[in-house]
């Protein structure tokens, strides 16, 4: 999973801005009166978002892909940031963190049973007080949005196309890459399954988990989900 995307992902991503997406996450943790200090970042992927993060955070990062892995590596080499292979849904540390983020929708990756052994993980990984903090894409966004268009993407070392379809519960997106090599262009395909997620069946897991606090936001603000909200920022604190 991710060998293929790898490829491509940080092109892709390059005009997401990931210092503006650890601003925000770090405003959300200090409007809840919590000091974090230790940091757990599950599906660290690239190490986007785990950069800026690592200097506000002693950071550790979890990836199941070891082609995003050696590229966050990479970047993030000179910050001491420790990185680990592992399923998201049951690497075990012996220690607990401050806050764990999960980030850039990759919960849709998993339906409601797999979310439940997640969320389950998650809670036993934080301290008493901890925050959890992840995104997911809306319905609308995704079956309206994603499903409903073709996508081009064209930079100096990578030509794709993104065709999607759209399921009841999900949606099935197909890559097909054509990547830079010598003189010529490696032709790679990709597949990706995205669930399409409840706000209110989240926030029963995440209850029946033993979180208490939870709230959403429309993305990068603190205002509430609304029709047009694309990307919906959770925030769940494990009680003291
Ligand atoms: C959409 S990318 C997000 C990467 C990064 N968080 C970012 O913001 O750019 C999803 C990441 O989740 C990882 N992933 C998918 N399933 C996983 C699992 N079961 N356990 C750990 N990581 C997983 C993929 O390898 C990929 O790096």
């Amino acid at each position: 999973m991710y060998e293929n995307l790898s490829l491509i992902y940080d092109s892709y991503m390059q005009d997401v801005d990931y210092e503006k997406w650890a601003d925000y996450l770090t405003e959300i943790i200090k409007n809840n009166n919590l000091v974090a200090k230790t940091v757990l970042e599950y599906g660290c992927g690239s190490g986007n978002l785990t950069l800026p993060l690592s200097k506000k955070f002693n950071i550790v990062g979890v990836d199941l892909s070891d082609e995003m892995l050696s590229l966050a590596e990479a970047k993030l080499r000179k910050t001491g940031t420790e990185l680990f292979k592992g399923d998201l849904r049951y690497f075990e540390f012996n220690k607990k963190f401050d806050a764990i983020i999960l980030a850039c929708d990759t919960l849709t990756m998993f339906d409601y049973e797999d979310i439940e052994v997640f969320f389950n993980r998650v809670y036993d990984q934080l301290n008493p007080g901890g925050i959890f903090l992840f995104d997911i894409l809306s319905k609308s966004y995704l079956k309206d949005f994603i499903a409903q268009n073709n996508f081009i993407f064209d930079d100096d070392n990578v030509y794709f196309t993104w065709t999607s379809e759209d399921f009841e519960n999900y949606i099935e997106s197909y890559f097909t890459f054509f990547i830079k090599e010598g003189n010529g262009y490696q032709r790679v395909d990709d597949y990706q399954k995205q669930f399409i997620l409840d706000i209110e069946i989240l926030k029963k897991l995440l209850k029946q988990s033993g979180f208490d606090f939870i709230e959403t936001y429309d993305f990068l603000t603190n205002n509430e989900v609304n029709n047009k909200t694309d990307r919906i920022q959770f925030v769940a604190v494990k009680p003291k």
